[in-house]
């Protein structure tokens, strides 16, 4: 039975992204996948120290962080899952706060001892998992998608962590009620998503 692990950077008890991956995790769920949701507002993970500690030891496993919270966890959750849905609303043009506090403790991916000049991702030249990408914003979707930053950070997270997108929504002109319903035709695209994942 394929792992799905999806990660989710909203701030908001059932905005657009928790609705949009809620639906998504229901959609692989029936196609016969197990599906595990991660909700990193609650999720124990601090800071990258910048230390470079864990990019030190060469290989393809993840680096050991020096810091003890959640994050060690997560990666193990990563390692283990199959695919990944990763989401995060649109805040000034990129990822939310708590979403990029995440990608940078994804630095234990990298393998960059202090002698080299740029690290390199040690899941680059492995067999790819897949991954979706979501989003959600105030601007039309297409705009979200093309004109922001938060779609290459989806991508470079998805990369990261081994993972080649198959796909990519952005929910659009979603911001003028406080309590946004997921319009119908965006389940259509999921359930098409959810196919390219499996
Ligand atoms: C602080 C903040 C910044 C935002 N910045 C943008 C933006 O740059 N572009 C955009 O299209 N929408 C922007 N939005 C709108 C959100 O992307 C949109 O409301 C999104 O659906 C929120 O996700 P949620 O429903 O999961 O909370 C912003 C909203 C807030 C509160």
């Amino acid at each position: 039975m394929a792992r799905i692990l999806a990660i989710n950077g909203s701030y908001r008890n059932n905005g657009i992204t928790d609705q949009t991956v809620g639906a998504m995790v229901q959609a692989v769920e029936t196609a016969g996948a197990e599906a595990e949701l991660i909700l990193l507002r609650e999720y124990p993970v601090g800071f990258c120290l910048n230390c470079r500690v864990c990019t030190q030891k060469p290989g393809d496993a993840p680096g050991e962080c020096v810091l003890h919270d959640g994050m060690q966890e997560l990666i193990d959750k990563i390692e283990r899952a199959d695919a990944y849905i990763l989401a995060s609303p649109t805040n000034f043009g990129t990822v939310t706060a708590i979403f990029k506090r995440f990608i940078e403790r994804l630095v234990v991916y990298a393998y960059w001892p202090w002698e080299m000049n740029s690290p390199r991702l040690r899941k680059e030249n492995m067999p790819k998992k897949k991954a979706v990408l979501l989003s959600s914003c105030a601007a039309p979707g297409i705009v979200g998608r093309w004109f922001g930053e938060t779609h290459k950070q989806l991508k470079m997270t998805a990369k990261t962590t081994g993972a080649r997108p198959v796909g990519t929504l952005f929910t659009g002109l979603i911001a003028k009620d406080p309590h946004p319903r997921l319009p119908d035709h965006v389940f259509t695209k999921i359930n098409s998503l959810a196919e390219k994942l499996l």
